[in-house]
């Protein structure tokens, strides 16, 4: 092994710039030549493949976005999209692949490392956390706790006017930020991918809350929710409970941005480092992710998209922790 490459694909994730930093820092500690592609897959397309020296990563561990950018490229689902990656690679004898991103990204990673003689490494880096093979993914620490910030304050307008609010959180597979970010704030109701939630027993319960003077009243949507999201969800309640001084909140783009929580940055590093040594390790084609806290390989082809069974417990605990 004597030179690597890293890019990041897909939708940005803050804690994509730690992995980044670590997989140079590593590179470089090790006596390899360290590359960075440009636009991901897109990137190496177009051959925006440049050298990176450790200094190129100073001061970007605190920063959210990617300094590598990102973007989604169809021509990297076609072979000969692949095959003219593979020719810029070689250019510039690249020998081992880093790519950061979700599921889509280790897609292609998997189809790429399968026809060409270039070992790949996948990263999860996705704020959605939808990945098998891992417990947590770089970013979803950071925007669960965008979330919970923006919801607190949302909470303070909804108590003060009495109202209701349904605030959407991103999440268009999996409900995890709604969940996480439901629980913290106390939310009455969560709704997500993962499991139907009639609207009409939420209506049920907010008449009898309201019988009981209990105003102030939160529901989390996850935005791939069933029902339609919390636009959706809103009208529905406007329409059956025109009593009550109901807002819909949507709080789009700002999860994904901003400075990485320190569990991102540690967890981005620890990813980072492991994918430099496992290249040099011989481990190839995998995803690494961290499993009960310990570094754990997944085959690329197994690192897909993960809906996982949420546990219902949380759903009675939402119950009696919010009545
Ligand atoms: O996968 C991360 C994510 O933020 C999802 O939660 C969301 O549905 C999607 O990306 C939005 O993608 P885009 O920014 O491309 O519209």
């Amino acid at each position: 092994l004597n030179n690597i490459a890293v890019l990041t694909s897909g939708g940005d994730a803050p804690g994509m710039n730690a992995a980044v930093r670590a997989v140079v820092r590593t590179g470089i500690y090790h006596q390899l030549n360290v590359y960075g592609i440009m636009y991901g897959y897109r990137g190496m397309l177009k051959n925006e493949i440049f050298p990176m020296e450790s200094k190129s990563v100073a001061n970007i561990i605190q920063r959210g976005g990617t300094i590598l950018k990102t973007a989604r490229c169809k021509e990297f689902y076609e072979y000969e999209g692949r095959k003219m990656a593979y020719e810029n690679l070689k250019k510039h004898n690249i020998d081992g692949l880093v790519v950061i991103g979700g599921d889509g990204s280790f897609n292609g990673a998997q189809k790429f490392s399968q026809e060409f003689d270039i070992p790949c490494i996948g990263l999860p880096g996705t704020i959605d956390k939808d990945i098998a093979g891992t417990d947590s993914t770089i970013g979803f620490d950071t925007a669960v706790n965008t979330a919970v910030e923006a919801i607190d304050k949302i909470r303070d307008t909804a108590d003060a006017h009495d109202r209701l609010f349904v605030i959407e959180v991103m999440g268009r597979d999996a409900g995890y930020i709604a969940l996480h970010s439901g629980i913290s704030t106390g939310a009455e109701h969560i709704l997500l991918p993962e499991r139907k939630t009639e609207v009409n027993d939420i209506i049920e319960e907010l008449q009898a809350n309201e019988r009981r003077r209990k105003l102030v009243n939160l529901i989390v949507v996850a935005e791939g929710d069933e029902t339609g999201g919390a636009t959706e969800v809103g009208r529905i309640i406007k329409e059956r409970c025109p009593q009550l001084d109901t807002r819909v909140s949507i709080l789009g783009h700002i999860q994904r941005g901003g400075a990485p929580t320190c569990t991102d940055r540690i967890l981005a590093s620890r990813l980072g480092y492991a994918a430099v040594d496992a290249l040099l390790e011989g481990i190839h084609n995998v995803m690494i992710g961290v499993v009960n806290d310990k570094i754990h390989y997944t085959p690329l082809d197994k690192a897909v998209k993960a809906k996982q069974e949420i546990d219902p417990e949380w759903f009675k605990i939402v119950k009696i922790l919010a009545s």
